[in-house]
């Protein structure tokens, strides 16, 4: 007991605990990447908060998350329970992958995903190919808007969640297609209804998630959203030949049917469902509002955009499709296309990891079970790294010679046995799209439109405020 409370004693600081409510008054949960720069400045890159009853610490700066994520990685790879997501099926058997407790199901599901989705091409060619052809698509989307101001929003989130239906589902949808449309707004609104304070608040009262009708009445949009996949889930079924795999969810029906090693390693129908579920969550909002502030920020900086497309003119010529392999010799548009993924920071605080024993960081006791949120934000603008932390600043990834480089401190995909999942994929998207619309089109603010702004709007991710754009044929 005297060893224990000596290690408490080592517990990190932070804010005054109030009765019940803990510190969440300190926290503004529509934008806490911002609280926590404060909390930050105050009490150091390692501090405490308490959500009601629940211990949460906060990692900041890249020396402090490099140390927990990578070098104390398992001691960090579990997640904490989220009850919010009972009612769409999440629970004891099956947890999907992003959210799925650290241990043997999370280990196999993961496994699998990476190598079935690396078959059908994730970071080969046969996927390269499909997002190419969806580059295609989406250009011509963008000329039928004949340079008129539009919301560029639809057509890319289009684009990216179309890379994910086919590789999940094997189908792709045209723009216009209603169910799409009614498919891709069910999500944002699941989207809209996780962040802010009412979450936070059922997730660690989980008691007022039983008050019959309030999953239901709170969760509207991410059950819709449930109800969606199912649809397009159940109609794969009745289509499904065993000896011919189209694509992800195909495996995954092959995989539940090698009986109970597979059923213990987590291949069960509601898991088919929430890892799909998961991979589109995952994979399409944050590709596509990367895509959204590439853009922007060639909107707000004219001069550096009129450098990529000189690169692309001279590597790519207007012709031929981008390819990956021209990656290499494109030093400028890698550094331009890293420096979005760092200014934009669209997942400041990444996804909330949870100790998986007690452990130790910096000379703090930090226990078994404690949620911890990794300050993303604060690696990608940590002061002791960017030269200019808080500008849009390309040469960040380029040395003297105009060569490409990468400093450690470029986390947006985190790191550790938790890291994104589906970095080569979303790489390959971004590359390929990006390069893509710059060959084609100048991206200029229409005359009469103010200058978008370069905050952020906050809803578990952090994406452009909404603007139009004029798209001029090169
Ligand atoms: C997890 C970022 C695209 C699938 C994550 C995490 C971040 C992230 C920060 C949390 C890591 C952690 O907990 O430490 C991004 C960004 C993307 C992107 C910035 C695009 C620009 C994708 C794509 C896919 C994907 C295209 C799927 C095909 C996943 C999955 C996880 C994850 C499944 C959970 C991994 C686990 O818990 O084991 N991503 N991601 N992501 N991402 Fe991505």
């Amino acid at each position: 007991f005297m060893k224990r409370r000596k290690k408490w004693s080592h517990y990190p600081p932070g804010p005054v605990s109030l009765p019940f409510i803990g510190t969440m008054l300190y926290v503004d949960f529509c934008n806490p990447h911002l609280s926590f720069n404060q909390l930050q400045k105050k009490f150091g890159n390692i501090f405490s908060l308490q959500n009601c009853w629940t211990n949460v610490v906060v990692l900041n700066g890249y020396k402090t998350v490099k140390e927990a994520l990578v070098h104390r990685s398992e001691d960090f790879a579990d997640r904490p329970y989220i009850p919010m997501y009972e009612h769409v099926g999440y629970g004891n058997k099956s947890e999907g992958i992003v959210i799925a407790r650290y241990g043997h199901v999370w280990k196999e599901l993961r496994k699998f995903t990476l190598s079935t989705l690396r078959n059908f091409g994730m970071g080969k060619k046969s996927l390269e190919d499909r997002v190419t052809e969806e580059a295609g698509f989406l250009c011509s989307a963008v000329s039928s808007e004949k340079g008129h101001p539009f919301d560029l929003r639809f057509l890319v989130n289009n684009a990216v969640c179309n890379v994910i239906c086919t590789t999940i589902y094997g189908e792709r949808f045209d723009y216009g297609d209603d169910t799409f449309k009614k498919l891709l707004h069910l999500f944002e609104n699941s989207l809209n209804e996780e962040a802010g304070f009412l979450p936070q608040l059922l997730n660690v009262v989980p008691i007022l998630l039983r008050i019959p009708g309030v999953p239901q009445k709170v969760f509207r949009g991410q059950k819709a959203f449930m109800d969606f996949i199912d649809v397009l889930i159940n109609k794969h079924m009745e289509t499904w030949n065993p000896a011919y795999i189209r694509d992800f969810s195909d495996a995954f029906l092959k995989e539940m049917e090698k009986g109970k090693m597979a059923e213990e390693s987590g291949f069960n129908y509601n898991n088919l469902r929430l890892v799909t579920a998961d991979l589109f969550a995952a994979g399409s909002e944050t590709t596509s509002t990367t895509l959204r502030w590439a853009v922007l920020y060639m909107l707000l900086h004219p001069e550096i955009q009129s450098k990529v497309q000189a690169e692309i003119d001279k590597v790519i010529g207007r012709e031929r499709s981008p390819t990956m392999k021209d990656q290499v010799s494109m030093p400028y548009t890698s550094a331009v296309i890293h420096e979005v993924q760092r200014y934009g920071d669209v997942a400041p605080i990444g996804l909330p990891h949870m100790t998986y024993r007690d452990t130790e960081l910096q000379g703090f006791f930090i226990p078994k079970g404690t949620t911890i949120i990794i300050n993303l934000s604060s690696v990608l603008k940590d002061e002791t790294v960017w030269e200019k932390p808080n500008e849009f600043y390309p040469e960040h990834f380029l040395d003297a010679n105009g060569q490409f480089v990468k400093p450690e401190a470029f986390l947006p995909f985190s790191a550790g046995r938790r890291a994104c999942l589906g970095e080569q994929l979303a790489k390959l998207e971004l590359f390929i799209f990006f390069t893509t619309l710059l060959q084609k089109f100048t991206f200029v603010l229409p005359e009469d439109q103010p200058r978008p702004r370069e905050d952020g709007n906050f809803a578990l991710m952090s994406s452009p405020h909404p603007y139009l754009v004029q798209a001029v044929p090169r």
